[in-house]
């Protein structure tokens, strides 16, 4: 049984004290006889704060990204020996926001993938298709490219430590999400992937649904049997919308 994962990725967003009410409010809902896991991704100047809030609770924290190097003169960077120094559990790696903004190639999502497993982290690798990619029926191809860059540098028994979030890019921050179909659909195909390289390791890797999952559509993505959770955005930066999910997964 794949126990399911609902990790908030807050993007760039929360003050000090914003965040810090926000952490009170997730641990005083979270249980600890809830089957989900539940995980929280701040911007990097808060996980310390994430660290002091959540220290003791079933909550587990991450960072959004990590440097490939381990330290060194990378000015501006934050590597993984620093976020498992700091407590954090995972990381999200090759977020789209990553990949299209800051020009982050397949290549380097899978050095981050390898630099992340390296600090005892465990990456959260992201893939997901544009609009247009979607339109011009090239989603499975997408994401079997972008998976397959991670396979092929660090193998299938690399997967039995890393979650798998499917964002289609069109239903990120949009409104937009997929229908339980769409999604099922494309983590079936996923699993397919990890299958033919090894079963058993295909039947354990959870795989996250990304893109508008709120309160209100979140039972209905993870009743399908590919669902193992979700990546939440927009809806992790209020504690309840965000609890109601994590009850959801449960
Ligand atoms: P969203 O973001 O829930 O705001 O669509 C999801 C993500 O980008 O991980």
């Amino acid at each position: 049984m794949r126990r399911p994962l609902v990790a908030g990725n807050w993007k760039m967003n929360g003050s000090r004290t914003e965040s810090a009410a926000l952490l009170d409010g997730i641990r005083k809902g979270i249980s600890a006889a809830s089957r989900a896991e539940v995980a929280v991704c701040p911007p990097y100047i808060l996980i310390p704060l994430a660290a002091e809030k959540l220290a003791g609770s079933p909550a587990v924290w991450g960072g959004q990204n990590l440097s490939v190097h381990k330290s060194g003169a990378y000015t501006g960077e934050i590597s993984g020996p620093m976020l498992r120094d700091y407590g954090c559990t995972y990381v999200i790696v090759g977020h789209s926001e990553r990949r299209t903004l800051y020009g982050e190639t397949d290549a380097m999502v899978a050095e981050k993938y390898g630099a992340a497993q390296a600090a005892g982290l465990i990456p959260i690798l992201c893939v997901g298709e544009t609009l247009q990619e979607r339109e011009a029926n090239q989603t499975e191809a997408v994401v079997a490219r972008q998976l397959e860059a991670v396979l092929d540098q660090h193998g299938i028994g690399s997967f039995k430590n890393a979650v798998i979030a499917y964002e289609p890019v069109w239903a990120i921050g949009t409104g937009k999400t997929a229908t339980p179909q769409q999604a099922q659909e494309v983590h079936r195909f996923i699993r397919s992937r990890l299958t033919a390289r090894d079963k058993t390791v295909a039947e354990n890797t959870r795989i996250l649904y990304g893109g508008s999952m709120k309160g209100s559509n979140a039972k209905e993505l993870l009743a399908q049997p590919d669902i193992d959770g979700g990546l939440i955005g927009g809806a992790s930066l209020q504690a309840e919308e965000f609890l109601t999910i994590c009850r959801a997964a449960d």
